[in-house]
């Protein structure tokens, strides 16, 4: 990686998905970085040279970068020497669907003995019109000559270092020239194309670029309601749709629905934005009915499939809203499991990487270290997580471990001839079912 000239002192808030990745990123480009989280376990985790998070490469950058990267619970301690404050905290979703921005406001708070500061930029998803209002509250609390940006992250879980360091473009909103420069300077060694534009317009490329992804899912899903109606097969016809290079192939992938820490809370934030703005976005709201929708879906078609599941036992294959991280955030899996539960059934859950859960639904199911310890003598199966582990599973011998194999592919993973032949009554989303032949 090109060493950047010059070199910052950077301070990171927030060590989660967004700022523990940019932080070790930052550290990589060949900045001093500081990251202060408020939670005293992720920093110690991090003392202790264990990574709190799992993030595909994170671990070997940050150990690749110890002596340019230092974590603290103290706020006063990590902005002393700063010059440049990157926001990561969290911005979760209020009751009311607007963005919950008490984190962003103690950072700003915290800032008053910032003596060596350039800039603050703002990467947690904010509603547009932040800016304007950070900006006030910095020029009120004694830093006026302190720039402000907005540098939005389109990284994705589970590859999250690979796109902070070869994005498809940098996102800079800016106050001025020369905070836009630093910004750039910032990312010197990172080979993308910087787009320069208003405060107010970066943070619209973010929501815009989030709701759009979903959208695109959304309408995967009705389609794929609209094949199984009609016979047609959602996976033919998203693969030819997708060639049209106006179109493209990605997030046309039929399934549960999008969960995680970013789609279900910017979608609604975006709609609480156009409310408050006095729009109405039918548009969106459809993509979140029919986002809703996916999970309950699935658990109504598998129980008209069992002829009801009181009593009967269904293996939960994932529990990770996607696979290639332990994130349990808005995962569909949540909605299945206590789905399942409400309607009678005992649920075994499997799952690589995802946390052990004591809370409802999941204190009420049982979690099972092995997929056949999930699957033996179960009434059926229901894949929430496209785990490798699953698409490479051996299905033959599951299949005799079941007490009547019944699989729901909620992640059309697997192929329906090959399951039918295995013996499987098969259920996918948006292809025709296949049904266990009588012997
Ligand atoms: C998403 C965006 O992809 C990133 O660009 C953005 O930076 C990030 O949110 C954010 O705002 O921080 P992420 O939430 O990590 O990233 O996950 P994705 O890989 O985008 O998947 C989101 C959900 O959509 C998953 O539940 C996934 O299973 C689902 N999905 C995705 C589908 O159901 N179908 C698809 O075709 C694609």
């Amino acid at each position: 990686m090109n060493q950047p000239s010059p070199a910052y002192r950077v301070t990171v808030f927030g060590a989660g998905y967004i700022g523990l990745v940019a932080g070790a990123c930052f550290a990589e480009l060949g900045h001093s970085v500081t990251v202060r989280d408020i939670q005293p376990e992720r920093i110690a985790a991090l003392h202790a040279g264990s990574v709190p998070i799992y993030e595909p490469g994170l671990a070997a950058l940050i150990a690749r970068n110890t002596a340019r990267l230092h974590f603290t619970l103290d706020a006063e301690e990590a902005v002393r020497d700063a010059e440049v404050v990157f926001v990561c905290v969290d911005t979760p979703p209020m009751a009311s669907g607007d963005a919950d921005l008490s984190r962003v406001w103690a950072v700003i708070e915290a800032l008053t003995e910032a003596t060596h500061l350039t800039a603050v930029v703002m990467k947690s998803t904010v509603p547009v019109g932040t800016g304007t209002r950070v900006r006030k509250a910095l020029d009120a609390s004694g830093l006026a000559h302190v720039h402000y940006a907005s540098n939005p992250e389109f990284t994705a879980e589970g590859r999250a270092v690979e796109d902070f360091l070869r994005p498809d473009r940098i996102v800079i909103g800016a106050d001025d020239d020369t905070v836009a420069k630093l910004l750039v300077d910032l990312h010197h060694g990172v080979d993308a194309p910087a787009e320069i534009m208003d405060v107010a317009s970066a943070e619209m490329v973010k929501l815009t670029a989030n709701a759009l992804l979903a959208t695109k899912i959304s309408f995967t899903n009705e389609i794929a309601a609209l094949c199984e109606a009609t016979g047609a097969d959602i996976t033919k016809v998203t693969r030819a749709t997708g060639m049209d290079h106006r179109l493209g192939p990605h997030f046309m992938q039929a399934g549960l629905g999008y969960g995680g820490s970013c789609f279900p809370k910017d979608s609604r934030a975006l709609r609480a934005l156009a409310s408050n703005a006095g729009h109405t976005f039918p548009l969106l709201s459809a993509v979140i009915d029919v986002n809703d929708l996916q999970p309950r879906r699935s658990v109504k078609r598998l129980a008209h499939e069992l002829g009801g599941l009181a009593g009967r036992t269904v293996a939960l294959l994932g529990m990770t809203f996607k696979p290639g991280t332990d994130d349990m955030r808005e995962a569909p899996s949540t909605v299945i499991a206590s789905r399942l539960l409400a309607e009678g059934a005992h649920v075994r859950c499997w799952d690589p990487v995802a946390p052990d859960l004591h809370h409802e639904p999941w204190a009420s199911t049982d979690r099972c270290a092995d997929l056949h310890g999930a699957l033996a003598d179960a009434d059926a199966a229901l894949i929430a997580t496209e785990w490798p582990h699953l698409r490479e599973a051996d299905w033959r011998h599951c299949a005799t471990l079941m007490r009547a194999p019944v699989l729901f592919d909620g992640r059309n993973l697997l192929d329906p001839d090959h399951m039918r032949d295995l013996g499987y009554t098969y259920l996918s989303v948006g292809r025709p079912p296949v049904r266990r032949q009588a012997p």
